[in-house]
């Protein structure tokens, strides 16, 4: 694929990757099956991401709230990440990708979270792309965490509590060092943000599809990119 020359290509995306269930739902198939398809969406996607210029591609996979759907359905997603995972590190590793996991992975079972490490290391000194996964992910739980951390460095003297910056807090947040999105999808509809990001989406522009993430695909990314460069960016300028 060529770079499209007179797209401005945002540097950071952020994705909340729905519809699963309703696409599965909708052919009589179980919810799982949704999920299947919608891990294929998300590996032809890393490429093609890249390709098109984007530098930081963060992607909602599974939430804190998520853990409130039936064990299958809990366990069914564990078990796509543990048969996609072989596939990621090829995937990262041919397209030049550095791959990153926000969110708090101590709950996920010993062999995942010895999996999302290696992926980490294995990926690191990629530089074309950098793909972060949000499992196990909350805003709100984020920033608690970010606060503990901080009151510890505040404890410890590392740190005095007048110094702190907008900046310097970020720096706490799971997400150091990525920019903040320019661009927020969401698919399949829903006008809400699910706990996703509230920090660093405080002026990103969204965009919302109707179409269900296992059908999403990158001319569905690329007419997203089209209505956010219809957009006129302010940051409570003029
Ligand atoms: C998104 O699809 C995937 C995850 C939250 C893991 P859903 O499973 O939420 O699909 P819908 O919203 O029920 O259609
Ligand atoms: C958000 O989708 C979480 C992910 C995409 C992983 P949900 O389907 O969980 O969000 P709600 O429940 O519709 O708000
Ligand atoms: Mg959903």
């Amino acid at each position: 694929m060529e770079k499209n020359v007179e797209m401005n290509i945002p540097q950071s995306v952020a994705i909340i990757m729905d519809g699963n269930g309703r696409w599965a739902t909708k052919r009589g198939l179980p919810r799982t099956m949704g999920h299947k398809e919608g891990a294929k969406t998300l590996e032809k996607l890393i490429g093609d991401a890249g390709r098109l210029g984007i530098k930081y591609l963060t992607v909602y996979a599974f939430s804190t709230e998520n853990w409130k759907r039936s064990e299958d359905e809990v366990s069914a997603l564990m078990q796509l990440f543990r048969f996609y995972r072989a596939n990621l590190l090829k995937l990262a590793v041919a397209n030049g990708v550095k791959l990153r996991f926000i969110g708090d992975r101590t709950r996920f079972p010993e062999d995942i979270i010895k999996s999302v490490n290696e992926l980490e290391a294995a990926t690191k000194d990629n530089s074309n792309m950098e793909f972060i996964v949000a499992a196990n992910y909350g805003s709100r739980d984020e920033i608690r965490r970010a606060a503990m951390k901080y009151a510890e460095d505040i404890k410890s003297g590392k740190v005095c509590n007048e110094d702190l910056t907008e900046d310097g807090f970020a720096d706490y947040l799971d997400t150091k060092g990525v920019p903040d999105p320019d661009l927020l999808i969401r698919t399949s509809g829903e006008l809400r943000l699910s706990n996703y990001l509230l920090w660093q989406i405080a002026y990103s522009e969204i965009v919302v599809t109707d179409v269900l993430w296992p059908d999403f695909n990158i001319d569905e990314l690329k007419k997203c990119i089209e209505i956010y460069n219809g957009r006129s960016r302010r940051f409570g300028g003029v």
